[in-house]
């Protein structure tokens, strides 16, 4: 697998083990971004000549080639600059439906682009922002979550996986409970669907946001998928070229859909190497990419357990990623020691600073695990974790 990666072929002895940061981008994608910069290089939607409609054929084509990817109509699938673009959309969208006293479900396991954009439309429509009581563990249980919907809620808006525990959320159940009370439901998938297949028919969701470099996409391209109803009956909050039908002094009307929700020119090298991502992503299988990561991540898991000196914070097995820390040592210099070994992984707060509040912690050692990894990748993971324990006893670091 990894020998279709070219960042392998330079890197020999890289253990990647960041992949929920970002995700390793094969060849097929690289070529098709490529593709764009060679061979077409031109504006879309605006020209009539013929580099210009066929580029545009293709901007299409990858459009609809996510949306089946999603089990979405075409014009449901508005492309961002990622996923933090989307959730942003979603808020400021909302905030013209929202009033004084209304209440928006969020959580502490929220990353801070599902959050923060909240915590400023609080500021300013004066509405309340309601958590989901996380059980111990950090988990967002259908219980909890009924335990704080109301007829006062106008809207949920929660992660599907969590980026530092890969704690997953029931959506499917939690927006049939939020429809039951007349709430839009907005979901952050950023760290579910590059690991699993997302129906967002049969979840039912009525926004639901991700970025292609997480799954082994162009970096610069997020997707908003909205329920056609719901994208008709909002305002775009961006607003500039290719998104207007009319323009006068003092009125506008806009596109109809996706377009009135794309402005100006869009990430278009990017979208020709997301239309090779899907493909990417089929050929592979979702059901193996899911599968092979969660594996190697258990195999990681059992051998950690192992040692004394390591505290792990998700036992349970839900996605590929570890969260942990040798006890008494910062995570930023166990990731400094293991970057020493070429283990890439990532320590701090993970842009989820209200979950770190809640465990207790300041900081937290992420190791995410992807289908190109291999066991190999393990071991070499398992011996830095041992070498960087015994270096800090030999310097008094630890016990
Ligand atoms: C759960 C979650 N949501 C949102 C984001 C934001 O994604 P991006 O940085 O691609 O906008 C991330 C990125 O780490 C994430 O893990």
């Amino acid at each position: 697998m990894k020998e279709l990666f070219p960042v392998y072929s330079k890197n020999k002895d890289l253990v990647y083990l960041d992949s929920a940061a970002s995700s390793l981008k094969p060849k097929a994608v690289i070529d098709a971004i490529n593709d764009y910069y060679l061979n077409y290089s031109v504006n879309i939607e605006r020209g009539v000549y013929k580099l210009a409609l066929d580029a545009t054929k293709r901007v299409e084509e990858s459009r609809e080639n996510i949306a089946k990817f999603i089990n979405a109509n075409p014009e449901e699938v508005i492309f961002t600059r990622g996923a933090s673009n989307s959730l942003n959309m979603v808020a400021l969208m909302l905030k013209r439906i929202l009033h004084e006293g209304d209440e928006v479900i969020v959580s502490e396991l929220e990353h801070h682009s599902s959050f923060l954009p909240w915590l400023d439309v609080k500021r300013e429509k004066n509405i309340k922002l309601v958590f989901v009581p996380l059980t111990k563990e950090g988990k967002i249980t259908v219980e909890n979550f009924k335990s704080v919907l109301s007829s006062k809620t106008k809207a949920v808006c929660l992660t599907h996986v969590s980026n530092v525990l890969g704690y997953k959320t029931d959506v499917k159940e939690i927006v049939k409970l939020a429809h039951e009370v007349g709430a839009i439901v907005s979901i952050d998938g950023a760290q579910a669907i590059p690991h699993e297949r997302v129906d967002v028919k049969e979840l039912d969701v009525d926004f639901y946001s991700f970025s292609f470099h997480k799954m082994c996409g162009p970096t610069g391209l997020g997707i908003l998928y909205g329920k056609k109803k719901i994208l008709n009956s909002l305002d775009p909050v961006e607003f500039g070229g290719e998104m207007n039908d009319e323009v006068s002094k003092d009125s506008v009307t806009y596109k109809a859909l996706p377009y009135k929700f794309e402005t100006g020119t869009i990430p278009i090298a990017e979208i020709f190497g997301a239309n090779a991502t899907i493909d990417f992503l089929n050929e592979i299988g979702m059901d193996y990419i899911g599968k092979r990561g969660l594996e190697l991540r258990n195999m990681a898991l059992k051998e950690l357990l192992k040692l004394k000196e390591i505290e792990v914070y998700n036992g349970s097995e839900e996605s590929s990623v570890i969260a942990f820390n040798i006890k008494g040592v910062h995570s930023h210099d166990l990731v400094t020691a293991l970057a020493e070994e070429n283990v890439a992984v990532r320590a701090g707060h993970h842009c989820a600073e209200p979950l770190h509040r809640f465990l207790g912690l300041s900081a937290t050692t992420r190791a995410s695990f992807y289908f190109y990894n291999d066991e190999c990748d393990v071991s070499k993971f398992i011996d830095a974790v041992k070498k960087t324990i015994s270096f800090f006893k030999e310097v008094h670091y630890i016990d």
